[in-house]
């Protein structure tokens, strides 16, 4: 039997409520895959920063790096939070990815049963790509520095030679385990960059080129963003794993989301040489919390992901079956507007109900 120490970040607003539903779904996905979970909290977020004065103390991070095998986290973040700059105080993009070195945030998009697209026409895996999007570096890497009340000359990209290389590698190891686009079935990598216009993402560019050539079974592509925006509009069945930079990662990956249902069925994974972590790529809804209108469903393929990443398949796949049977027969319901019907208990109820009798 699988046993693993998993850390828990509960998360604001609606975090609380996903993580309850993600838990339930564990316990009996662990039932069937043999896998045993022991559970430790960790205490961080927005919350915890108003609390606290940081969003997770450096104790709590070390922690995450050395004393757990993965951490499940929810959605963190409050409006009236923020650092004296103005900037996110759910702080965990600036404590986490970077504290935890995990360069690579996996997010697939995927279009499930019993989910309406926007875009007409594709039915459940007609879209199915993977967006993997460099985690530590990028516009992101600057944060807060050289900003004044009536300019801004700040945020700097940073695009290093071993940070693009990593990032690119894994997108190519992603890629091989996966079984090509929906459209065409060919296992491709799409570079997404602005290489027409900025020096660091034609340096990322040129880094992808290079790792490219020790994956010649693997085709690779080059797309400048705004095609790309437009392209995952247009033939979102054409792409099989994308690759690229921090900030274009983050606004091509709600697009995606938006394709296939809302953000709110999305998940990720954030994944490094040592620590990972695993959460929706959705904020915490705080004006949400407590109606019973939570959807649960990007934390349960975040669970499912955080299976995967752990080797316990059996139990990840047991997951992400009964999350599609449950959406499928209408158990478990999404509404047009992302919301879940009954909230984030209902779903968890038509999971753990299909889990059990093995759909
Ligand atoms: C995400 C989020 C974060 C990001 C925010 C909350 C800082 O939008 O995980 O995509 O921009 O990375
Ligand atoms: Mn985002």
């Amino acid at each position: 039997m699988g046993r693993h120490r998993i850390a828990l970040i509960r998360g604001d607003g609606i975090g609380p409520e996903l993580m309850d539903a993600a838990l339930r779904v564990l316990d009996a996905a662990s039932e069937v895959g043999g896998v045993e979970l022991e559970y430790v909290e960790v205490d961080a977020g927005a919350d915890t920063y108003r609390r606290t004065g940081a969003g997770c103390s450096s104790a709590d991070v070390e922690r995450l790096r050395h004393e757990v095998d993965a951490t499940l986290k929810g959605p963190v973040g409050l409006p009236d939070m923020r650092l004296p700059d103005g900037t996110e105080a759910g702080l965990l993009g600036g404590i986490l990815r970077t504290g935890l070195d995990t360069y690579a945030n996996v997010r697939p998009v995927l279009l499930l049963p019993g989910v309406t697209s926007c875009l007409s026409g594709r039915k459940a895996g007609d879209i199915d790509y993977v967006i993997v999007r460099e985690n530590t570096e990028g516009l992101y890497a600057s944060r807060g520095k050289g900003v004044g009340n009536e300019w801004a000359v700040a945020d700097t990209l940073l695009a290093t030679r071993e940070g693009t290389l990593r990032v690119a590698r894994k997108a190519f190891e992603i890629a091989a385990g996966r079984d090509g686009a929906p459209g065409d079935g060919v296992r491709r990598v799409t570079c997404v960059d602005k290489s027409n216009v900025l020096r660091s993402h034609a340096l990322f560019r040129r880094l992808v080129t290079e790792v490219a050539e020790d994956w010649p079974g693997i085709e690779v592509e080059y797309l400048y963003a705004d095609a790309a925006a437009q392209a995952l509009v247009l033939r979102p069945e054409h792409f099989d794993v994308l690759v690229m930079e921090n900030f274009l990662g983050d606004v091509l990956s709600d697009l995606g989301g938006a394709t296939v249902g809302g953000i709110s069925l999305c998940p990720s994974g954030n994944v490094g040489a040592g620590a990972a972590y695993f959460e929706p790529i959705h904020g915490s809804a705080p004006s949400l919390a407590g109606r019973g209108v939570a959807n649960p469903v990007g934390q349960l393929l975040a669970a499912a992901m955080m299976l995967d990443h752990l080797g316990e398949h059996t139990a990840a796949v047991a997951v992400r079956s009964a999350v599609s049977a449950a959406l499928a027969d209408g158990t478990a319901r999404i509404e047009q507007d992302g919301s879940a019907r009954g909230g984030a208990d209902t779903v968890a109820d038509a999971v753990v109900t299909a889990l059990r009798a093995g759909r």
